[in-house]
């Protein structure tokens, strides 16, 4: 999809609605990866060298229109001033925010859009009616929050319909290299799917099995799959009503001849936490009182060894719980073996982006980081985002 350029909108001395992606992980007010700041800054200082005043809008979290304090953007505003080297000034407001004294050079960042709930709305006059506020603030719009692109939201979709848009620097790049993983990929093109829930990721898995040679699952949606094969989980997190599902996609993927990889040991503890004593069992005999936190390290070999062998490899959602290190030996094996792809190594998602970074890599380890965990994923599915279709 042909999307508008940077360079082809004229910005020069406007006001610029800029909608980025600063979803990021924070913890007691303290913020612990900041990976999407930084990769919205390109755009931010391109605009600035134009001679733009700069309003970002952004989400963060899920607040479903309440004023959760532990969701608001300030802090945020505070990181982009430090990395930035300017004051961001916060408008606490997001409707009537009082922006008559912005001037070119000002970057000002919007309380949570998500505060707002007509932002998420199901209905299309409640969203516009949030997105005619947003673009009354400015002269055009641009779009580099490639994490929300597959959302419908007011401040993605809707505003680019009000005024004239362009996508930004991240949201170019990010359809760049995905489009190297939808179109023609260098084979063996293999991906590894991680992350807790099997809901989230089916209907990827189900659209990415003609598409893969090789699809390897970690994370806690395994279990699912473990017992969709007979075998008994003990403790571990298992989503019962999509077993039968699972066993149709297995039965889909050995007739398309797909090399699907599943764990062949587990790493097990009584209970979820930083020092529960880990145990490694073969993944068809998980005693009763254990539950599964990581693979096991003989099955991130295996993983490791496969996506060494392939052109292209996509990876999202952690291996195991790799916030407690003595569940974070999968992911560890699973990344550095991404850093060792011949070919094009892509990390996609907020959560796995964060993982590689806590564990140690750089970003210039890999070919490329995405942003976007659910909108990368959606893009390897060949969904339409509604967040591009409006910047054509
Ligand atoms: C993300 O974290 O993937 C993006 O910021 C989108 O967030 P959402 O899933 O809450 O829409």
């Amino acid at each position: 999809m042909n999307v508008v350029s940077l360079e082809s909108l004229d910005v020069a001395g406007k006001k610029v609605l800029l909608r980025c992606d600063l979803n990021v992980p924070i913890k007691e007010g303290v913020i612990k990866d900041d990976g999407r700041i930084r990769a919205s800054l390109p755009t931010i200082k391109y605009l600035l060298g134009q001679g733009a005043s700069v309003i970002i809008t952004a989400h963060l979290g899920r607040p479903k229109g309440e004023r959760k304090p532990e969701l608001s953007l300030a802090p945020v505003a505070l990181r982009l001033g430090e990395l930035l080297g300017t004051t961001v000034r916060f408008s606490p407001e997001i409707v009537g925010a009082d922006l008559g004294s912005v001037q070119a050079g000002d970057v000002v960042l919007l309380e949570n859009i998500r505060y707002e709930a007509s932002e998420t709305s199901k209905d299309e006059a409640e969203r516009l009616g949030l997105a005619k506020e947003l673009a009354s603030y400015a002269d055009v719009f641009v779009s580099d929050g490639f994490g929300a692109v597959h959302r419908k939201h007011a401040s993605v979709y809707d505003v680019a319909s009000l005024l004239p848009h362009a996508a930004g620097y991240l949201v170019a790049a990010e359809v760049e290299v995905l489009t190297k993983l939808t179109d023609n990929p260098a084979r063996p093109y293999g991906v590894v799917l991680g992350g807790a829930k099997v809901s989230d990721k089916i209907g990827v898995i189900s659209n990415l099995l003609d598409k893969v040679n090789v699809l390897a699952i970690g994370g806690g949606m395994l279990f699912t799959f473990l017992a969709a094969q007979g075998h008994e989980i003990g403790k571990s997190l298992v989503e019962e009503d999509l077993i039968p599902t699972v066993k149709e996609l297995l039965e889909r993927a050995e007739k398309l001849g797909v090399q699907l990889l599943l764990p062949t040991d587990i790493v097990v503890a009584p209970e979820f936490s930083i020092d529960a004593q880990p145990t490694t069992v073969n993944a068809d005999s998980i005693p009763a009182a254990q539950m599964g936190l990581d693979i096991g390290p003989k099955s991130a070999e295996a993983f490791a060894a496969a996506i060494r062998q392939c052109q292209t490899v996509f990876w999202n959602g952690p291996m195991g719980v790799f916030e407690f290190p003595n569940f974070a030996h999968g992911t560890k094996v699973v990344a550095q073996a991404l850093t060792e792809v011949q070919g094009l190594s892509v990390v996609g998602g907020g959560d796995s982006a964060a993982a590689v970074r806590t564990l140690g890599f750089a970003d210039s380890d890999f070919g490329y980081i995405s942003t976007g965990g659910g909108a990368s994923l959606e893009y390897l599915e060949g969904k339409e985002l509604p967040g591009i279709s409006a910047l054509a």
